[in-house]
């Protein structure tokens, strides 16, 4: 915390995280209550990640904000309420207004969940700013009420979001529990999505009946995710999480109208990836997907298999800008049984990165 004259200030950064078992769904907008739990991993803060800076003092006016350096005209309403929930919970008559500056390292609304990032980061950073009681459920309630998702952001290695209770967050896992794990995010796409995913998941409750369907299978799900994860049995944690992505889309797709994320590159590297997975003589399985609401897919792997993999992207998706493929594979893959169109120029960036120990105060 920086304490310049009665300006206390105090940055938060944090990571997206990546859904594995999907949050759809609100039984409550205003305290985003969740339909179902979730599952995920926080990524590491190396690559992508929310810096956030809270400050207050006493010459303050009124509540601020800055993304990326520029002043916004006014504060979100979700912000407003996080704001205003500290405000209740500070209970100090000192504070009135506070400042919030924050920066991504990765494009917003391009389906990378900055926005979990973002909630997590502010969320954190105010809970220190004002010195809240129990710091981490605290962190945990005003990073949900900001954005959903967020709530998984407050914590590192593997986070279930619960739909009981308190409906707060608790790491099942951590970090180091499967370090071998690798992200690789593929951004086809990163402008703006075409319907954000809060007016998207409402008229999913709205409109879809296979959406009933999907909440009544979800525990059982994690249930087996969380002892593939603990087993670190990655062809049983591939298939429900690919499955479970698939599912999502589907419900989305049932939905009225229908809400598509997904892409003519999202389904060709859907192709690649069971492709790929059949090339193993074992059949054992290399790479998993997951796709949140965008067309951008988030491939889980193996250290192992991650050169290898680096070389069928290269073989599929040849590019011209060199920033691409410039993760270096020594591998020179043959990739004749895999009978699929070659996609020039299809991908933007591709990030490799691992899972992530929390965010951190800096
Ligand atoms: C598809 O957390 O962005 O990424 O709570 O309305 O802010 P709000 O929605 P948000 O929804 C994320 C949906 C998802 C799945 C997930 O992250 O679990």
């Amino acid at each position: 915390m920086s304490d310049n004259s009665d300006c206390l200030s105090v940055t938060c950064q944090a990571s997206p995280n990546i859904a594995l078992i999907k949050y759809w769904g609100k039984r409550n907008e205003e305290l985003i209550l969740p339909d179902n739990d979730s599952l995920s991993i926080t990524l590491d803060l190396g690559e992508l990640h929310s810096d956030t800076t809270v400050s207050t003092s006493s010459s303050m006016k009124c509540d601020t904000f800055y993304f990326d350096g520029i002043q916004q005209t006014k504060l979100s309403k979700r912000m407003q309420k996080v704001l205003d929930e500290v405000r209740r919970r500070a209970n100090n008559d000192q504070i009135k207004f506070v400042e919030i500056r924050s920066h991504n390292t990765f494009p917003a609304s391009s389906g990378l969940a900055s926005s979990a990032s973002a909630y997590a980061s502010l969320a954190i950073a105010l809970t220190k700013l004002f010195n809240l009681e129990n710091p981490q459920s605290t962190a945990a309630y005003l990073a949900r009420i900001g954005s959903g998702s967020a709530v998984r952001s407050v914590y590192g290695g593997f986070v279930r979001w619960s739909s009981e209770g308190e409906c707060l967050s608790s790491c099942i896992y951590p970090v180091e529990h499967w370090p071998e794990l690798r992200l690789i995010i593929l951004i086809f796409n990163s402008s703006k999505k075409p319907v954000s995913s809060t007016d998207a998941m409402q008229r999913t409750r709205e409109t879809s009946t296979l959406f009933q369907a999907r909440l009544s299978t979800v525990n059982d799900k994690i249930e087996k995710l969380i002892q593939a994860i603990k087993i670190k049995d990655f062809n049983t944690f591939a298939k429900i999480v690919m499955m479970d992505s698939s599912q999502f889309h589907a419900v989305c797709m049932d939905t009225y109208p229908p809400v598509i994320y997904l892409n003519e590159q999202s389904k060709h590297l859907i192709d690649l990836v069971h492709a790929f997975n059949k090339t193993d003589e074992n059949e054992m399985m290399k790479v998993a997907y997951t796709f949140d609401a965008g067309p951008n897919p988030f491939c889980f792997i193996r250290e192992e298999h991650v050169d290898e993999f680096l070389s069928l992207l290269k073989h599929f998706y040849p590019s011209n800008n060199d920033n691409v493929h410039k993760q270096v594979s020594n591998i020179d893959g043959n990739f004749s049984s895999i009978n699929l169109p070659i996609m020039a120029n299809a991908l933007e960036r591709i990030v490799l990165t691992k899972i992530g120990s929390g965010p951190k105060i800096i």
